[in-house]
């Protein structure tokens, strides 16, 4: 059986951010490419900011999830990064977020990168807190998303418990 959330519940669309970059000669590599853990922290912002909006206080990250560098980005692209909720917990909340550099001349995006992020809502002390908010689901692609987060959780404790 699923919580009650004491607040009621907010859309997806309530917390979901999309960030805009440019690749800067600082965010590159040595073999001219964007630096992966500056994408990493483009992206763990991203989450950061999207659990803290939809739990309407401090988060921390627990986990990266299934974060997979398909495409490389190079100087000066344009790398557009989105965050939404996927899944709340009691205390912690999934996000799911894609980066994609965006073609200027045409505005075509191609996706770069994909992750999920457990962020968890902490007080000023850093103890876990429960979320007040439930999340509403308003599409199969958000009823998906859930039903992944569920799976993901459950293969995280299957590995904690066999020790891998
Ligand atoms: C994340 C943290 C607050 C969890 O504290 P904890 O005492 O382990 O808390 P709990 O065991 O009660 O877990 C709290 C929630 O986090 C989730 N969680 C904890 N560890 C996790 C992990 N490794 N992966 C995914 N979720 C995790 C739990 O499933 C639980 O979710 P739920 O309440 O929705 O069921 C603590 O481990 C911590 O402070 N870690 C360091 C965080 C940090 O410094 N991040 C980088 C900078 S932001």
């Amino acid at each position: 059986m699923e919580r009650s959330y004491p607040k009621g519940t907010k859309r997806v669309a309530d917390s979901e951010i999309e960030a805009t970059f440019i690749v800067h000669h600082k965010d590159i590599n040595g073999e001219n490419r964007l630096f992966g853990g500056r994408l990493m922290e483009w992206i763990d912002s991203a989450a950061g900011i999207a659990a803290r909006r939809h739990c309407g206080g401090s988060i921390t990250t627990a986990c990266v999830d299934s974060l997979v560098f398909k495409h490389a980005s190079r100087l000066n692209d344009i790398v557009v990064v989105r965050a939404r909720i996927t899944y709340v917990g009691t205390t912690s909340m999934e996000v799911r977020v894609e980066a994609y550099v965006e073609e200027v001349a045409t505005g075509e995006r191609y996706l770069i990168n994909d992750a999920y992020l457990t962020e968890v809502h902490v007080d000023s002390d850093g103890h876990p807190q429960p979320v007040q908010w439930g999340l509403e689901l308003t599409s199969d692609e958000e009823r998906s998303e859930w039903a992944g987060a569920k799976k993901r959780i459950a293969n995280r404790k299957q590995r904690a418990a066999e020790g891998f």
